[in-house]
Formats: structure tokens, C-alpha cells, sequence
């Protein structure tokens, strides 16, 4: 712990975790689809809305719980579903697992994890999630299904933005393959991270056990694993089913539309996670938190709104609150405390952000997250009412500035 606890934010833990890890993996982690506009925009999305405190108020005792798809949650956070943890450190998901129990907040086990659904239905007492990927065999996913009622799961989140794998053209440049094996392009970048190679070597062997470890070899096998038993056609009646068949709380990841989060409500979903995948699926998509209030208010009161993508600081997390959020869900931030530094990493990345958020939400003087609202968010760069007040033409044109970030 004492090495990690030298890292002070989500950038310092990237860091490492790039000097840590052989290079095709920290970039398997980091990188995004096509030329990742996407994955940068989630994340300086946040930048576009400032915060507005209101102070002279009673802070003395801050409450971040929240009940988050039938649990309640210490704060409001969910780790998102990633596959193949192990990859980057041998704790792999059962040390994040136990981690998110202990931080009390809300773990996802991905389909593609390299750990089982009895593993973590084991080792964690806390709110857990498995994330399933639709194969084109229902009776594997009403097995999969099945396993996690029997694991204790209290939640099921259907992704539904991989219906064909996206562009990581890192993956390619790198070489990788899954399980890594030394080639030509790669052999260098393994041989430079010794500890790495003996980590993984003395992890055990690397399997899926989620989907019978059928899906190894190189990510060219991956991606046609995808191609061949990946569902194409997700539909809503299939959607209708899934839901049916689990009974407990459900949720749809990959939601980027008012008109589908409404047709996830009727079709008996409890939420729907705002998601693009952290922009590693189809680039030029909008950062999740600009169409954040659009769902939210959509859906109302019928179902939870979880944010997901470009989560780095708490105030992240308060912002996408104050706009209408249940919750929120990162990925990538504890891939680089586990990749940095194993389990102990994990831990003080989700210290980090719990106190981030608990200062900022003190700072903005609220004692409960129920106190947050719009009211607390302006946007960057607000034109001042006195340059308002000038004729529409000279008004639009400042609106067109401002927005690409200049002001007149
Ligand atoms: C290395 C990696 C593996 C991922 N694997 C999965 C997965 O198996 N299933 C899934 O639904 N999403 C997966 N995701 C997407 C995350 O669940 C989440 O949507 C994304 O990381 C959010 O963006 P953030 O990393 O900026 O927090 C993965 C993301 C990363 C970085």
C-alpha cells in the first residue's frame, strides 16, 4: 500500500500502471475505438459544466448512500463490467470484487472476466452485478443466468453496444494476443516488464469460466469468438425475455438515447447505464455526460440512470448526480490501480475518489447527495446576462463561440 499510496489521482495511478505494465496491455486498457475521439471526450466532457456552491450550511455530517439496483451503496459508484482482469495483475477480479465490497460500492463481473460467477459469488458479501454479454444461444444465457441467481448476484446488466467489436487500432499496432503469448512484435514489451511476466506466470492458468473458456488465443480469435457466437440481433422481445427469466433487478448499458431508455423502461428494465463503451466501441458518439439530463428526464422516476465513462475525479461523480444520475460507473480508473499495484492499488483508488467526492460534495455545501440539482451546475463559460442582452445576431454568435470553448 505504501507505493500506491505515493499516488494521489486517477492520472498519477495511469501512470504507473503504464510503467508497470508490458506496453500491449496498458494500451489493451487505455485505448479507444478509431481515432478515440470518443474516450477523450468523456472524460473532458466534464470540463464543459462548472460547479455553484451554496454555503452557510450545516456540513458536519456528509451521507453519499444510495440504493443502487436493490442495494444500498455507501456512494454512489458501481466499477464497470472489464474483461480479463487477470491479464493485468494476479489478484484479477476476485481482488476487486473483495475491494468494491470493502469501499461499499457496486462491482460488475463482466461474461469475458477470468474469474467465475461462483468465484465472486463467494468471496463478496457486497452488491454485485454480472454483465451479460447476449450469445446466440439462449440456453447459454439463461445458464449463464441461472448461475448467478444461484451465486447470490443482485443484479443483471445487459450490454448492448458490442454487437460488432469495435476498432482498437492500438490492439493492432501492439501485436496483442489473449492469453499473451511472445511474438515477434510484442516480445520486446514483455521482456522489458520482468515482475509482470512473473506475476502472470505464477497466477494460474488463464481461462474464461464464464463462457466455458472457449474464447483464447490471439484477439483475431477473440474478435471472431465475438463474430461467431455474439448475438446480432438483440431485440427487444429477447430484451422481454432475459428480464422474465432473471426476475430481479436489470439494467441496460449502452443506452445513448431518450427514445431507447423509454423503450428499456417498457420493456421492464429497473435502469439504464448511459455508456458508450468508454468510447472503445463506435467513435464520434457525444460524451455520456452531455446526454445525461435528456435520459434523465425521459425516463423520470420510472427507472435508475446510471453515467458511465470519463469518471476521473468525484466531482465527476457529483456533477453527473446534480444532472440527474442515480449513480455512476468507471472502468478504466481501477484497471490502473490494479495494474499499477494489484489489489492494494484498487483500494486507494476508490479512497481517492470517495473522498473526492465526499470534499466536493462539502465544498458545494451539501450534507446529503439527495440535496444535489441542476441548480449546481452552470455551463463553462456562461455568457454574463449583461452580453446577453445584445441583438439575437450578436447573441448567436457568442453562443457559437462559447461553445467551441472561445468567447469573443
Ligand atoms: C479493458 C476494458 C475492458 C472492458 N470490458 C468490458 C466488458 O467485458 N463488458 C462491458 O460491458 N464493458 C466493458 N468495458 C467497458 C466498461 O464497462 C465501461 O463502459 C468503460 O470502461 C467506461 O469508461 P471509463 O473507462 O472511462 O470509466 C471495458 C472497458 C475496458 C477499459
Amino acid at each position: 500500500m505504501a507505493r500506491a499510496g505515493k499516488c494521489y489521482n486517477i492520472a498519477d495511478f495511469e501512470r504507473q500502471a503504464r510503467r508497470k505494465l508490458p506496453g500491449p496491455l496498458y494500451h489493451y486498457i487505455a485505448g479507444g475505438a478509431d481515432d478515440e475521439h470518443t474516450t477523450l471526450a468523456n472524460v473532458r466532457g466534464f470540463d464543459r459544466y462548472d460547479l455553484r456552491p451554496s454555503y452557510l450550511k450545516d456540513i458536519r455530517s456528509i451521507s453519499m448512500r444510495r440504493k443502487v439496483l436493490g442495494r444500498e451503496l455507501e456512494w454512489p459508484l458501481v466499477l464497470a463490467p472489464t474483461g480479463m482482469s487477470r491479464l493485468f495483475h494476479k489478484d484479477g477480479e476476485i481482488g476487486v470484487a473483495r475491494e468494491a465490497a470493502r469501499s461499499g460500492v457496486g462491482y460488475s463481473l463482466s461474461t469475458m472476466a477470468t474469474a467465475s460467477i461462483e468465484d465472486v459469488g463467494v468471496i463478496s458479501t457486497g452488491s454485485k452485478m454480472f454483465q451479460l454479454y447476449l450469445l446466440n444461444d439462449e440456453a447459454m444465457n439463461f445458464a449463464m443466468i441461472d448461475r448467478c441467481k444461484a451465486a447470490g448476484f443482485d443484479a443483471l446488466c445487459l450490454t448492448v453496444d458490442t454487437v460488432v467489436p469495435g476498432n482498437r487500432e492500438r490492439d493492432l499496432r501492439t501485436g496483442l494476443t489473449v492469453p499473451p503469448r511472445l511474438s515477434p512484435s510484442s516480445l520486446l514489451a514483455f521482456a522489458m516488464r520482468p515482475r509482470w511476466c512473473w506475476g502472470y506466470l505464477s497466477g494460474g492458468a488463464f481461462s474464461l469460466p464464464n463462457v466455458g473458456g472457449t474464447a483464447g488465443g490471439d484477439l483475431s480469435t477473440l474478435a471472431s469468438y465475438f463474430a461467431t457466437h455474439m448475438e446480432q440481433n438483440i431485440t427487444w422481445a429477447s430484451v422481454e425475455r432475459i428480464i422474465q427469466h432473471w426476475g430481479g433487478p436489470f439494467a441496460i448499458k449502452g443506452i445513448q438515447s431518450a427514445r431507447d431508455a423509454r423503450l428499456a423502461a417498457s420493456a421492464g428494465a429497473s435502469a439504464v447505464i448511459i455508456s458508450n463503451h468508454g468510447g472503445r466501441q463506435l467513435d464520434g458518439v457525444p460524451p455520456t455526460i452531455d446526454i445525461l439530463a435528456n435520459i434523465a428526464d425521459a425516463v423520470g422516476d420510472r427507472m435508475e440512470v446510471i453515467l458511465d465513462g470519463g469518471i476521473r475525479r468525484g466531482s465527476h461523480i457529483v456533477k453527473a448526480l446534480a444532472m440527474g444520475a442515480t449513480a455512476c460507473m468507471a472502468g478504466r480508473p481501477y484497471l490502473y490501480g490494479l495494474g499499477a499495484y494489484g489489489a492494494p492499488g484498487v483500494r486507494r483508488v476508490l479512497a481517492l475518489l470517495r473522498a473526492e467526492t465526499e470534499r466536493t460534495l462539502g465544498l458545494l455545501g451539501c450534507a446529503r447527495i439527495d440535496e444535489l440539482s441542476r441548480d449546481h451546475i452552470r455551463l463553462a463559460a456562461e455568457i454574463p446576462d449583461f452580453l446577453q442582452q445584445g441583438e439575437p445576431e450578436q447573441r448567436a454568435q457568442i453562443a457559437l463561440h462559447s461553445s467551441i470553448g472561445k468567447l469573443p
